[in-house]
């Protein structure tokens, strides 16, 4: 595939990444606590009907000069404990608030870095989830883990507690890559850490890597991925790196080392999605990838792909998300909730069985309809106003009347290749999947281009 340049910068403008709408930065610091407790009564009765846990774990031993995570430094490892302490309190808070007959259809542990724990700790909180909830046979259970960090003791014990998919945190295979960006080399190598995983049976593996760090190439780059297919992940994401220095200063490090101009960026995408199709997976979304047997893909073959804050998902496994731990975000049908991001501030409101809010939106009927058209596009690289219609129970003019997308603004991603439309359906051409955002943007009525609120398309 090639990107023609004058679409590159056209359309390389600043768009929300859209994995959620509204997007976070119009959540609201008046939500309260009490609001967040009426959310989650409410969600009982509103669809999906399953649950989706997610457990943030913000600690890391080192930080990443290019990490955009939402992460907590500490040298007391005592805040370990009350920290896994106060997770088993919000998990108590939340499942009193939600109907017994739910099921948990997905678990999902992200960080910073989860594996940063003791092991037992992660079991723990696994514990309770199991006594707290009633966990689906076929939960999808699912942990980020920092390689350096991994062992087979740990990966075994990861297994037991009942942990069926482990994402792999392997930005670049190359070492002098992992020191520019300060990050710790695995002591295993990435390759017996997979033969590990793979001898404990039924776990799905997911690697991820990034690319525009400084130290990369296109070589380089082809490199890692082409070791990366090697081994055969099911799933594998390359994240571009978001450069962020306004808000993440560590990053203006990397700033000093020299990072790669957008078009060689551009051309490691291209690469690396080359080397991918060549290997047989299909791209998800933008920069997500997943072996044609994997359920992922299934599901994108039969248009019903998802997507939560956990990630692509199925119509199956995704459910309404409820979140614990700092910074954490419940994704409900009607709201979102974003816990606070002050360590202190959470133990203490916890301890007080109060929901450790910080910021929520409250979605209005209009916003769900527009976010149900987003994640179609985003998804599916498809929209059909009509099964839209019936999934929305509201008629298809109407649909099209609450997005601000206009027959002219669809003729000129159309007259410039990225999309293909008639009165009935929207779907993305090869080269409007790289575009996905601006194209996601266009049926967002809400969106302005606010400089410097968001990171750039490419
Ligand atoms: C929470 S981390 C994964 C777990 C663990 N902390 C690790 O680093 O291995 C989630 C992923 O976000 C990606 N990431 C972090 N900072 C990023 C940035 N600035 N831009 C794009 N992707 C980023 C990395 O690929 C990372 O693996
Ligand atoms: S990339 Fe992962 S390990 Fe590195 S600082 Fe961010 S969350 Fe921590």
């Amino acid at each position: 595939m090639k990107i023609p340049q004058h679409l590159i910068e056209k359309y390389n403008q600043p768009v929300p990444r859209y994995t959620s709408y509204p997007p976070a930065t119009s959540f609201s610091a008046d939500f309260t606590p009490e609001q967040a407790a009426r959310a989650f009564t409410a969600s009982n009765t509103e669809k999906p009907g399953n649950i989706s846990l997610y457990f943030h774990i913000p600690f890391c031993t080192r930080l990443c000069h290019y990490c955009g995570c939402n992460t907590y430094f500490t040298g007391n490892r005592d805040l370990y404990g009350r920290y896994v302490e106060a997770l088993g309190r919000e998990i108590v808070m939340i499942s009193s608030q939600l109907a017994n007959e739910r099921q948990v259809t997905q678990v999902h542990f992200g960080g910073g870095t989860p594996n940063a724990l003791p092991v037992e700790m992660i079991a723990q909180i696994m514990a309770m989830v199991k006594d707290n909830f009633s966990l689906s046979e076929k939960a999808e259970t699912a942990i980020e883990c920092h390689p350096a960090l991994l062992d087979e003791r740990y990966l075994t014990s990861l297994h037991k507690a009942g942990f069926n998919r482990i994402s792999l945190g392997i930005q670049d295979f190359d070492p002098e890559v992992l020191k520019t960006v300060n990050r710790d080399a695995p002591v295993i190598p990435v390759d017996e850490l997979t033969r590990i995983i793979r001898s404990l049976g039924n776990i799905g593996l997911n690697f991820d890597f990034m690319y525009g760090l400084p130290g990369q190439t296109e070589a380089s780059f082809a490199r890692t991925l082409e070791k990366a297919v090697s081994i055969s992940p099911d799933r594998l994401v390359t994240f571009s790196y978001a450069h962020v220095p306004w808000i993440k200063k560590a990053q203006k490090i990397l700033e000093k080392k020299g990072l790669p101009d957008p078009s060689v960026k551009l051309d490691m995408f291209l690469t690396g999605y080359r080397i991918m199709k060549e290997a047989g997976y299909l791209p998800i979304g933008l920069d997500h990838y997943a072996r044609p047997d994997d359920e992922l893909s299934v599901a994108l073959q039969n248009r019903t792909l998802h997507r939560n804050f956990q990630g692509y998902c199925t119509r199956e496994t995704t459910g309404q998300v409820y979140a614990a731990g700092i910074t954490g975000i419940s994704q409900l049908e009607s709201a979102y909730i974003q816990n606070t991001r002050n360590m202190e501030f959470y133990l203490d409101q916890v301890s007080k069985r109060v929901f450790p809010v910080e910021k929520g939106y409250a979605l209005s009927g209009n916003e769900k309809v527009i976010r149900h058209v987003i994640t179609e596009i985003m998804c599916n690289n498809y929209l059909s106003w009509e099964l839209a219609s019936r999934e929305l129970g509201l008629p298809e003019d109407e649909i099209k009347s609450l997005v601000s997308c206009n027959e002219h603004i669809l003729e000129e991603f159309a007259a410039d290749g990225l999309l293909r439309f008639t009165p009935e359906e929207v779907e993305l051409t090869e080269t409007g999947r790289f575009f996905i955002r601006n194209i996601a943007a266009a049926f967002d009525p809400g969106f302005r281009t606010t400089a410097g609120a968001f990171s750039k398309a490419i």
